[in-house]
């Protein structure tokens, strides 16, 4: 099979989103109150988010129905191509076969859209007129914006600042789909006024953008908030991409030996790697599930399984997941979109439960990696995707090591066209390896809110 490229036909897009809560051997801790510590009443999630999606977040439900408005509007770009990495393998001299699937032809350049789209039409669906968000490197940011053109709403943005002053085009899309961007922490809100009035340098992290377009939320009327990672209902959204993925490995009669995502907060890899879970769980086939996150912000390797506030200020519900505690300020890494101090309580109870082994690596590694992917393969993959690119090259390593012909799969998340400062900083030998602060690590992780 000399295949390099496997296309599915728009028929081919999902019916359905895939639930892995309906599969796990043991089940999901409930998101609780912060005040009474109870678990969270679904009427307590409708000031956010639209009724249809609280629905989504609280399913055990193997497979929820994909509404027709939301196929056809996939249909702009999906199904994505899954592509073999030929050039990679052939520099590597590995004995593998590598895999992509190729998620940064969507319009906003990632796998982000797969879930603004629906985010969006059941919040229209519902009377919604606004949408508010944070964004990191900016792909979900132009993503939603994306999405609200789409179904008419307004969208208001938080982008945070470090990333704001990095990527100032991810800002231009942003307006030219008719939102309006503020760098985080802004004078838009108390969160931010508050945070500038101690510290006006504040680079901003996603948990202080979060805080800020929550309040926004929550004290409008006709105004949700939307979430771009982390949440259940977000994975199942993003398991478009591995269903599709699945069908194009059955075209070419192959089962994925390892499957490797990068992780910020768990959606990319979640919607690829779920879909194929079942069957090992089941003892059915035999897959390992490789997350790969920054060593600067370690929130699987290094951090605690908790419940913690998904916030900076402590404005959202609890979520039981790994977390560095949210007050952790992560270095100003080239990745903002993996710079968050928690993950998705999905893929935690995945890594809790020993079904997906997590590695944190630097980002001279990971520049390197994107690097050689661009020479060999000619995608610019965005920073965050060059974790798993690198992860995929550690595999295809071990199987050179080995003499082991396994077929390597690896989510190619976005591409890295508004991200070209972070790869002139590394061409320029700027960057570094940045270390997390140890103590401010334990601080962070000593004010964990007390739960049971
Ligand atoms: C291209 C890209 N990949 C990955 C991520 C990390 O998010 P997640 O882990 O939810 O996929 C982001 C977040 O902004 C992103 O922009």
């Amino acid at each position: 099979m000399n295949d390099k490229k496997i296309h599915l036909r728009e028929r081919d897009i999902p019916d359905h989103w895939y639930n892995l809560a309906a599969d796990l051997p043991n089940a999901l801790q409930p998101p609780r109150n912060p005040g009474s510590l109870e678990p969270l009443r679904p009427e307590e999630m409708t000031p956010l988010f639209a009724e249809a999606l609280v629905e989504q977040e609280i399913s055990s439900e193997r497979w929820i129905p994909i509404p027709e408005a939301v196929r056809a509007a996939y249909s702009v770009w999906r199904p994505t191509p899954m592509i073999r990495a030929t050039g990679l393998e052939a520099a590597l001299e590995t004995p593998a076969e590598i895999w992509y699937k190729w998620e940064g032809v969507s319009p906003a350049g990632s796998h982000k859209p797969n879930s603004a789209i629906p985010q969006a039409y059941y919040n229209a669906r519902e009377g919604v007129r606004r949408l508010t968000t944070e964004t990191g490197a900016g792909q979900w940011g132009s993503s939603l914006s994306y999405a609200c053109a789409q179904f008419g709403l307004a969208c208001h943005i938080y982008m945070v600042r470090v990333s704001f002053n990095q990527k100032p085009y991810r800002a231009s899309m942003m307006r030219t789909w008719g939102a309006t961007v503020h760098p985080s922490p802004s004078d838009q809100t108390e969160t931010g006024k508050r945070i500038l009035a101690e510290d006006r340098d504040n680079n901003g992290s996603l948990g202080i953008a979060i805080s800020e377009a929550v309040e926004e939320a929550l004290a409008g009327e006709d105004v949700h908030y939307a979430l771009g990672s982390v949440l259940n209902h977000v994975l199942l959204h993003q398991t478009v991409v591995g269903q599709e993925f699945r069908k194009q490995m059955e075209m070419v009669d192959r089962w994925p030996d390892v499957m490797v995502g990068c992780v910020g907060g768990g959606s990319n890899f979640g919607g690829f790697a779920f879909p194929f879970m079942s069957e090992v769980l089941d003892g059915g086939k035999a897959t390992r599930f490789v997350a790969v996150e920054p060593a600067a912000c370690p929130t699987l390797t290094r951090g605690r399984i908790a419940y913690d506030f998904g916030d900076t200020v402590g404005l959202t519900p609890l979520i039981r997941m790994h977390t560095l505690g949210s007050g952790f300020m992560p270095p100003g890494i080239h990745t903002g979109g993996l710079r968050y101090h928690g993950m998705a309580p999905l893929v935690s109870a995945a890594v809790e439960q020993g079904i997906v082994e997590p590695i944190a690596i630097g980002q001279l590694d990971a520049f390197a990696a994107g690097l050689l992917f661009a020479r060999t393969e000619g995608i610019v993959p965005a920073p965050e995707a060059n974790h798993a690119v690198h992860g995929a090259i550690l595999e295809a390593e071990r199987c050179r090591a080995e003499s082991r012909k396994e077929v390597i799969a690896f989510n190619l998340c976005g591409h890295g066209h508004m991200d070209m400062s972070a790869y002139d900083a590394y061409l320029g030998n700027q960057l570094q390896d940045v270390p997390h602060d140890e103590q401010a690590l334990a601080l962070a992780l000593s004010h964990l809110p007390k739960v049971g």
